[in-house]
């Protein structure tokens, strides 16, 4: 979910509604906005997106200085009107949005019903305000206080911002596990979920922490934390620049960070890599690479593309700097006692830096004595400040849901990872080091090169817009790109998608396989080349239709499949930077065929801050 809040002196309500646009990519199932218009706290809320929202309010005169609203992706309840965020109170003193889940809601709801209270929402939001007010009421104190009160009681994950009839300028909100930025302006407040909606305002931010609660109150910002212990807020300067989270004249977001990749992968390199002196430096790993290099195992934890990104950095550190590697689903990795050793590292990758299983994962990780490295995306975000060092992905906001350029930045800096610890540890050759820095270098005009390539694929994704099953293989480093090229297009299309080592195919996913199955096959000449071709030769025995990608100036390939995209040839190490470009835009304009919201697919969210 997103939440966006303001008190200050301009009309909150255009500024929360446009936050909450900006903020959509976190979930798009219904939205809804608090405010005091004169009439005391008004609740307006809508089932979609925020446009209906949007809609709904037109034409309304509405008047105010401060401002709540959500923008939700469904937990407790199905999205519908009155499940929308803001929730008033029992008595309607207090209205709450809240991002996270309450675990214990229902003890809570059953004692609350006990005392008379009755609730109109099916969500563990509603029971938090009810409860909150319900302290309020009965203690005689502070809201701020009964606040503290209700949260020490809270089990669960939870970002929340709370308005009140009884003080039209305070604003309270508190976190523990979902994120929550304050941007500081002049006489000005700015509360959001990260900080999209604030840069256009103020670039000055507090990242508040877990156990911390903020009061915003005539104008006069206080942090304290649970127990009440008053803190002194670090106010950052952020870099993020208005243009950066904007379209720019591509249809989507997606088009706009396929097409931005070139840059990003360099971004991800700037200042690291330096070929002539054939040289590479990751400021924030600076003081963990001999740990990093005598380390026994390596454990990768991620989700979703993410995952995926691991999967492919595990075949680059065995390769270079033959360091054993697992990756795990975060989510798997934290419920199912793992065995970690000091003296493992743990790398966390996360684009947006606060996907709840990742940073769970991240924190018992840390409990059983590893150390932890991060590659994110989002600089100062909650997974990148629990990690004990990292590298920033750099790649820039991302805003589609189904991620693509911080694929590919992660890729990199994976690999300059992988890169600095065989250096370090004396696993890979002086030549081989220089080459493949060289090689990184190149990897942006490469990626190019497959945009142009853009039409073709949109002729072969036109042909293919009705299919209803796709499946992609690959191998070896190729492998993980299988998967993500199904990822891609069955989140944005719908259409069912698999992904499968190219020689697995044979012991399951073949009986699928007639005239009506698509096979995408990642086919580029390297050291499993000819094994990948027997494989193309079964599907096609079998009648399957298949589009390879090729390396340009393949002429087998075109006489055995139905359709070729080519791509240049790159050293097979760095593969997947290059190879996961065309099937980033073959899901993309299928998805656009169809008439997919290719920016905000169905149940998704891009930041999932629930686990
Ligand atoms: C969600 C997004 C995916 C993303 C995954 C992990 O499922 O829709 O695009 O890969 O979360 O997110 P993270 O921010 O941790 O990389």
């Amino acid at each position: 979910c997103g939440i966006v809040a303001y008190v200050g002196h301009r009309e909150a309500c255009p500024l929360v509604i446009k936050g909450l646009k900006r903020l959509e990519y976190r979930g798009y199932d219904s939205a809804g906005v608090a405010l005091m218009n004169g009439h005391g706290l008004e609740v307006y809320k809508k089932k979609g997106k925020v446009v209906a929202l949007e809609q709904e309010l037109a034409g309304k005169e509405l008047h105010s200085t401060i401002g709540m609203g959500h923008t939700r992706w469904a937990t407790h309840g199905e999205p519908n009107d009155v499940n929308a965020h803001p929730h008033y109170s029992f008595h309607r003193k207090l209205a709450i949005i809240h991002n996270g889940i309450i675990e214990n809601y229902a003890a809570i709801k059953q004692a609350l019903i006990k005392k008379g209270h009755t609730f109109a929402s099916e969500t563990d939001t509603e029971v938090l305000g009810q409860f909150i007010e319900d302290i309020w009421e009965n203690n005689g104190g502070t809201l701020e206080e009964a606040v503290r009160l209700a949260l020490q009681e809270v089990v669960g994950a939870y970002a929340i911002v709370i308005m009140n009839e009884a003080d039209p300028t305070q604003l309270i909100a508190a976190r523990k596990g979902s994120p929550l930025v304050i941007g500081v302006g002049e006489n000005e407040f700015f509360l959001a979920s990260d900080a999209t909606p604030i840069v256009e305002y103020t670039k000055d931010v507090i990242y508040l922490n877990d156990y911390e609660v903020a009061v915003i109150k005539n104008g006069v910002l206080t942090v304290v934390t649970l127990d009440n212990a008053t803190t002194t807020p670090y106010v950052h300067k952020i870099e993020l620049e208005l243009e950066a989270i904007e379209k720019g004249g591509f249809d989507h977001f997606m088009l706009k960070e396929i097409f931005e990749q070139p840059r990003s992968i360099a971004d991800s390199m700037r200042g690291r890599v330096r070929v002539n002196e054939g040289t590479l430096q990751l400021g924030g790993l600076r003081d963990y690479l001999d740990k990093l290099a005598k380390s026994k195992r390596i454990v990768i934890v991620g989700c979703g593309t993410s995952w995926h990104a691991g999967l492919v950095a595990e075949y680059i550190f065995e390769e270079l700097a033959r360091i054993p590697v697992e990756v795990e689903y975060a989510s798997e990795f934290r419920y199912r006692n793992p065995i970690i050793k000091e003296g493992d590292i743990v790398i966390a990758i996360s684009q947006s830096g606060e996907t709840a299983d990742t940073l769970a994962a991240i924190e018992l990780a840390k409990s059983k004595g590893a150390t932890i490295f991060g590659v994110c995306n989002v600089v100062g975000s909650s997974i990148a400040r629990a990690t004990h060092a990292g590298a920033y992905t750099h790649a820039g906001p991302e805003i589609g849901v189904a991620s693509t350029k911080a694929f590919t930045a992660q890729v990199t800096v994976l690999t300059l990872i992988a890169l600095a610890a065989a250096k370090r540890k004396g696993t890979i050759s002086d030549s081989l080091f220089r080459q493949l820095l060289a090689e990184l270098e190149s990897i942006p005009a490469k990626v190019e090169r497959v945009l142009q390539a853009a039409d073709k694929i949109k002729e072969i994704a036109y042909i293919f817009t009705y299919a209803r099953n796709f499946i992609y293989l690959g191998r070896g480093l190729n492998f993980p790109v299988a998967l993500e090229g199904a990822l891609k297009l069955k989140e944005i299309s719908y259409i069912h998608a698999e992904g499968y080592p190219a020689a697995e195919m044979k012991h399951g996913p073949i009986a699928l396989i007639d005239e009506d199955m698509p096979v995408v096959v990642i086919a580029t000449k390297d050291s499993s080349y000819e094994k990948v071709v027997s494989n193309i030769q079964e599907v096609k025995a079998r009648k399957g239709r298949v589009i390879a990608i090729t390396t340009e100036g393949d002429t087998q390939l075109p006489g055995i499949v139905d359709f070729t995209i080519e791509i240049p040839k790159v050293h097979e190490i760095l593969m997947p930077l290059v190879s996961v470009v065309p099937l980033q835009l073959l899901a993309y304009d299928i998805a656009v065929m169809r008439g997919r919201n290719v920016d905000q697919p169905r149940n998704l969210a891009k930041s999932v801050t629930v686990e």
